[in-house]
């Protein structure tokens, strides 16, 4: 390890000046503009592979953006098979305003890099590269049997990754899955991630007359879709958090008294986390503290609303449309599926016969647990106290990775969450950044990580 370790240090520079290449290329995956931009990304991932000695590396096409594939599985029989999994597709930009720098011209700023995709997911993808080139480089082998998976769908729910993996399950046939999607509880305070929430994401619309109308030659009269839909909102959640939607919580497993003794345990400041965001209360369900509230309980929340006059002033109009995007962030055991049925039917219940009401659901995912009672957990852990020097937490979060519950079901093969983002390094938000430390110690980590791995005897 003494080489790999020593030649991670003398290349601290290079390997941010090549993280920016590839934080160069627009690979905004929902934009239908950017494919060809999320194609080069591909071709970059796929060149980068077999330039740090990957093998078998290649484009996979799917029916939207393409998967890339490489291995390296020469550590032999007697070691695990890793297969890493990331992504190399990003969120939209806007509002692009917003952004003290361009979004994809990488700068370098107080020790962070900020681009779309700085921290999500492409500089931490970049962690398992350049681990995998110190290895390799130096070594001419790595600890452990590799294999990694690079797609361009996460962002908009991986929708072509579940068939690639049914049809490759001897391709990806691993013991463990290592992911480094997810985030660290705080700078300094390393943490390992055991739980991710699911989501099932709704599309409402509503529509009342059949054209805009004058709204005071109409209004009193006719039913107004904006309105309708904000009685609707209104009626899915009550003012202390709760859901309302019938059945929503029948699947939901409680906290245990060990696990909220463990998550008092975490040194979380409300106060600073509410001047972080400068609001004045935080709101949640009743009974459970913020930090119970965003990892290890559902909740529903509107991402985005529309109908109607947008623009500068006023207009007096009484539209005929208005719809809103609603998302739902599910607990392990909730299946999506179901809450997607349960969501819908309650909406048409709740539903005024004064306007027409449509519901779809866009897309959905599974949450995941994994156990923390494993050897590769205990490997995980010592490979953070070697690159962080200190004892990782272990930690659930909020946000999801839906592949993860297919690693499980599919390949029988648990996930290990071995992330270095920070929570206020902006994911999604202009912006975001990664912090360079983080994306030093966590090659550090990750390349000890292999090693580590490679003390699990079959
Ligand atoms: N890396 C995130 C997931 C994440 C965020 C995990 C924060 C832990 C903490 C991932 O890229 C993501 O954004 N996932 C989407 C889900 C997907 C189905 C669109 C999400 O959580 O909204
Ligand atoms: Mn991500
Ligand atoms: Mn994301």
């Amino acid at each position: 390890m003494e080489n790999v370790l020593k030649y991670i240090e003398s290349n601290r520079d290079n390997f941010v000046i090549e993280l920016k290449e590839f934080l160069k290329i627009p690979s905004i995956s929902t934009n239908p503009e950017n494919k060809n931009d999320v194609r080069d990304c591909a071709l970059f991932v796929e060149k980068e592979m077999r330039s740090i000695g990957l093998e078998n590396v290649k484009i996979h096409e799917t029916p939207g953006h393409p998967i890339v594939y490489g291995e390296w599985l020469h550590a032999g029989k007697d070691v695990p098979t890793i297969l890493v999994y990331g992504h190399y597709d990003v969120q939209p930009v806007d509002p692009v305003e917003l952004w003290t720098d361009p979004p994809f011209t990488p700068a370098v700023k107080d020790g962070k890099i900020y681009a779309r995709g700085a921290a999500d997911d492409k500089g931490q993808v970049f962690i398992h590269f350049k681990s995998i080139q110190s290895h390799l480089l130096n070594n001419k082998s790595l600890p452990v049997n590799l294999k990694i998976l690079i797609e361009g769908e996460e962002e908009i729910g991986s929708v072509n990754l579940d068939s690639f993996i049914e049809k490759n399950k001897e391709l990806l046939k691993c013991d463990y899955v290592v992911i480094s999607d997810t985030g660290m509880f705080d700078k300094d305070v390393p943490s390992i991630c055991y739980g991710l929430r699911g989501l099932a994401y709704m599309q409402v619309e509503v529509t009342g007359p059949n054209r805009d109308l004058h709204s005071g030659s109409f209004g009193g009269a006719v039913d107004n879709p904006i309105n309708a839909l904000a009685h609707i909102i209104c009626k899915l959640k009550d003012d202390k958090g709760k859901i309302l939607i019938d059945g929503f919580y029948d699947d939901v497993i409680p906290l245990n008294e060990k696990e909220r003794i463990e998550y008092t345990k975490l040194p979380f400041d409300e106060r600073k986390y509410k001047e972080s965001l400068e609001i004045e209360e935080t709101f949640g369900e009743e009974g459970y503290s913020t930090l119970e509230r965003a990892s290890a309980r559902p909740t529903l929340d509107c991402n985005g609303i529309w109908g109607g006059f947008q623009g500068e002033g006023a207009k007096t109009v009484l539209p005929s449309k208005a719809g809103a995007k609603i998302s739902m962030r599910l607990v392990p055991n909730q299946e999506p599926d179901k809450i997607e049925k349960l969501f819908a039917e309650y909406v048409k219940k709740i539903s005024p016969k004064t306007v027409k009401v449509t519901v779809k659901s866009l897309h959905g995912g599974k949450g995941a647990i994994t156990p923390i009672d494993s050897p590769a957990m205990d490997a995980a852990v010592e490979a953070m106290k070697k690159g962080f020097g200190k004892i990782p937490l272990f930690t659930r979060e909020g946000g999801s990775i839906p592949v993860v519950s297919t690693f499980q079901s599919l390949l029988n093969a648990p996930t290990i969450l071995l992330g270095f983002g920070l929570p206020d390094e902006n994911i999604h938000s202009p912006d975001e950044h990664f912090s360079l430390d983080n994306f030093h110690k966590g090659i550090l980590s990750i390349s000890n990580y292999y090693n580590e791995l490679s003390k699990i005897k079959k």
